[in-house]
């Protein structure tokens, strides 16, 4: 991992308000899904607003990022809500979680296409993956500017084929662009 692109993650992180850092759209959308216990991880979880979510549900929770200073501002905001979350500097790419090892994993915002079949072993038998993120079809130019790091129409529903979907939500650009949900797909898929 280039230390330009962590100095890149530490600075948006150093000034950002952890408190105001919210869990993701499709995580508190279909909430109701999540089991009463387990272990969740929050990938690449900057300030860790999905990790909150997990941890306050009583999930034993990881959060992991390669942003030291993301990691240490999650450590600082967990404890003093006392929440009990494992808040780790880890470079996904180089250290994918291992296969069978979770119960709940939640992707926002980040798009690494050749992990995709390790997030898939990872989950146990049963396991629930939320992800969340930018697509190329979009009405304004919110997110990055890059296509390679946004979703071409339908290939977050085909990037889990071992999967069962539960949910997903991709409008693109049709009807009323000013209403619905824009920019990004949801998924919400099932071990089976
Ligand atoms: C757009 S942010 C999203 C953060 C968080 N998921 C959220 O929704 O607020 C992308 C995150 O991916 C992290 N990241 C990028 N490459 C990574 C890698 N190889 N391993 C771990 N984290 C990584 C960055 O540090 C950054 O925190």
């Amino acid at each position: 991992m280039s230390d330009e692109l962590i100095q890149k993650w530490n600075a948006r992180y150093q000034d950002a308000d952890p408190t105001a850092t919210r869990p993701c759209e499709v995580l508190n959308a279909f909430a109701h899904l999540l089991p009463r216990a387990g272990r969740a991880l929050d990938l690449a979880c900057g300030l860790g607003g999905n990790a909150r979510l997990l941890a306050a549900r009583g999930l034993e929770t990881s959060a992991w990022d390669l942003s030291p200073v993301a990691i240490d501002r999650l450590r600082d905001h967990a404890s003093a809500e006392d929440l009990p979350i494992q808040a780790r500097v880890r470079d996904v790419q180089a250290e994918p979680p291992e296969a069978d090892t979770f119960d709940v994993i939640v992707v926002a915002y980040f798009l690494e296409r050749d992990l995709a079949p390790a997030l898939e072993r990872a989950l146990r038998p049963g396991g629930l993956l939320f992800y969340q993120t930018w697509t190329r079809e979009a009405v304004d130019d919110r997110g990055p500017g890059n296509p390679l790091f946004r979703l071409a129409p339908n290939e977050l529903l085909q990037l889990f084929p071992g999967l069962r979907v539960i949910a997903y939500r991709e409008e693109g650009l049709f009807g009323d662009s000013a209403q619905g949900l824009r920019n990004e797909a949801w998924l919400v898929a099932a071990q089976p």
